[in-house]
């Protein structure tokens, strides 16, 4: 009902990290509306099971789908991969940077090779496939996607290592956006709260109680519901996007205080919860 006036019959879409979460999610809702899907990850087994399901949602025989095997922080393989992408299923018209990683724990229980793997996927990854991407998508035109994180907005508690990679996303996609302009391609940054897949269980483990706190300020998503924002930016082509309602007031809050009052409230989340459990 939403989409009612969106259709991608034609539309070559590419979704890296389409095999799972919001980015498969994406990948159901363009294909229902009419796109020819390509979708990367790193898990062979895990493309075949989403390709399979993503075909079912297909609105049309001619649509296309297909998934490569890829690592987003082996620039080689990117630029090899690309290669072939455009090759075989010609370039995209969009684009949508959504791989990544989550990292979540106290700063000195953070290794450097964890803080490296955060950095090399969630930054140098999007940075990469971008790069391979835009010699093919200047001619046409075209919209490139790049999923950042309210944590890239606010940092949080127990994510030095993720925020600083959500960050850094903020400040590339400002400087791209600018650029790509004059070569019809638009930019846009998509800000989600905590989004309800896989990512959240990897991150369990080491989330500390202080951040579970924190994070919910800015609420909770369905990966259905971050997908239809993300969907629906492929319509608008906005550059800024926070899907849901807490994390807008929670993002705007933080804006306008300016930040005072974000950290006044997370401070005090902290206090109580180091008091509760003393
Ligand atoms: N869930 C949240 O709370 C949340 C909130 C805000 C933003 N985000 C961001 O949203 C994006 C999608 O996350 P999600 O929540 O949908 O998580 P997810 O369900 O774990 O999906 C992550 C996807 O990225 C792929 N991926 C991970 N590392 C990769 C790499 N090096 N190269 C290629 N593909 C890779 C994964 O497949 P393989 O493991 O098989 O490679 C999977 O398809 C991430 O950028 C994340 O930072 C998540």
């Amino acid at each position: 009902m939403i989409f009612q006036k969106l259709n991608f019959r034609n539309t070559r879409i590419y979704i890296t990290g389409g095999s799972s979460g919001m980015g498969l999610e994406t990948a159901l809702q363009v294909s229902s509306l009419g796109a020819h899907v390509l979708i990367f990850a790193r898990n062979p087994d895990k493309l075949d099971t989403a390709v399979a399901q993503i075909q079912k949602k297909r609105q049309n025989s001619d649509q296309r789908f297909q998934s490569m095997v890829l690592d987003v922080s082996d620039n080689d393989a990117v630029e090899s991969t690309m290669r072939a992408a455009v090759d075989e299923f010609g370039a995209p018209d969009i684009l949508i940077a959504n791989a990544g990683i989550g990292c979540a724990g106290y700063f000195e229980d953070v290794s450097y090779d964890s803080f490296d793997a955060v950095m090399k996927i969630n930054v140098y990854g999007v940075r990469n496939v971008i790069a391979a991407l835009v010699p093919s998508m200047k001619t046409l035109g075209g919209h490139i996607v790049i999923m950042s994180s309210m944590a890239g907005l606010v940092g949080v508690f127990g994510y030095t290592a993720y925020s600083t990679s959500k960050f850094a996303l903020m400040g590339f996609a400002e400087s791209l956006r600018s650029e790509l302009k004059r070569q019809n391609i638009a930019v846009s940054v998509v800000c989600p709260p905590e989004v309800d897949t896989d990512f959240l269980v990897a991150e369990a483990p080491t989330l500390p109680p202080e951040a579970r706190l924190i994070k919910a300020m800015a609420g909770r998503l369905s990966p259905e519901k971050a997908a239809m924002a993300v969907v629906r930016t492929l319509g608008t082509r906005k550059f800024f996007v926070i899907p849901g309602f807490m994390a807008k007031a929670s993002y705007y809050l933080a804006r306008f205080s300016p930040g005072w009052m974000t950290r006044a409230t997370t401070d005090m989340i902290v206090k109580w919860s180091a008091d509760k459990t003393s």
